[in-house]
């Protein structure tokens, strides 16, 4: 199992660097000036919905304080190029992100991946967290599930490309796992893994990253 979800790390670390190399191979090494231009940026605009340090109280709104620097760069330029075209996506982000350059992608990056993450949230329902718990450790074998931890990291803490995931807003990760289903977030690695997890999986799984 292990190195079976290893595969699959490997060849999801691929086709993401396939599809964004730019982003990844050749990562933008921001100037003193640029930085202090996005910490501007990520404190009066991207704060009015994020939080100033990224740990905003919208639960249909990502927080982004120690996201994977990685994966900020490559969520943005999604945006900016319109790769990542779910309707809030759209909405929010399109606008925002068509203004950025490369170097100002990458200084946000910087920025909100150097936050604290927020403090762990209590979740209500312990049963509905220990099963959230379990699906993401060991996912389902009998289903050919693998588990989330192969690329997500134990303690949901990402890496690189894959996002971090422990303390996002449930309701935000679980609007994203119903995106990715149905292939409306273009996601090919994580379609294939979630298209058989029910709505109670999901809900589950987000509860228990909510409460990491
Ligand atoms: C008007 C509100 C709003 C503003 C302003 C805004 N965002 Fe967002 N942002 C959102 C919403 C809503 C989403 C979720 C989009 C979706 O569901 O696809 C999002 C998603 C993101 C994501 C993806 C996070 C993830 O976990 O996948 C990143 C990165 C991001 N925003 C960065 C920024 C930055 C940097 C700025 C400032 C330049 C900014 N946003 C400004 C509302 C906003
Ligand atoms: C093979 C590697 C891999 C595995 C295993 C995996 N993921 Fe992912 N996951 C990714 C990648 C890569 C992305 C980023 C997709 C993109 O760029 O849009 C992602 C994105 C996500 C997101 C969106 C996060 C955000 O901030 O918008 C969620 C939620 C998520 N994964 C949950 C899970 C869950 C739950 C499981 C287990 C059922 C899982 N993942 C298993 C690679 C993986």
């Amino acid at each position: 199992m292990i190195s079976r979800v290893r595969i699959l790390a490997a060849i999801a670390l691929a086709l993401v660097a396939a599809t964004a190399c730019t982003a990844v191979a050749a990562q933008t090494v921001p100037d003193a000036a640029t930085r202090q231009a996005a910490v501007k940026l990520a404190q009066d605009v991207c704060g009015s919905c994020h939080g100033a340090q990224g740990r905003g109280d919208n639960p249909r709104i990502p927080r982004l304080a120690g996201q994977q620097r990685a994966y900020i760069e490559v969520q943005l330029k999604a945006f900016r190029n319109q790769s990542r075209n779910d309707p809030a996506a759209h909405e929010y982000m399109w606008g925002v992100a068509s203004t950025l350059s490369d170097g100002i992608v990458a200084a946000l990056a910087e920025y909100f991946a150097a936050q604290e993450p927020a403090p762990r949230a209590v979740v209500a329902d312990a049963k509905v967290v220990t099963a959230g718990k379990q699906l993401f450790e060991r996912g389902s074998p009998e289903r050919g599930a693998p588990p989330c931890t192969g690329c997500h990291g134990g303690g949901g803490e990402g890496m690189a490309v894959f996002p971090r995931l422990a303390g996002q807003h449930g309701e935000y990760i679980y609007i994203q796992l119903k995106l990715i289903q149905n292939k409306l977030r273009d996601s090919p690695v994580m379609h294939g893994l979630t298209k058989q997890l029910s709505s109670e999986e999901l809900t589950a799984i987000a509860a228990y990253l909510e409460s990491m």
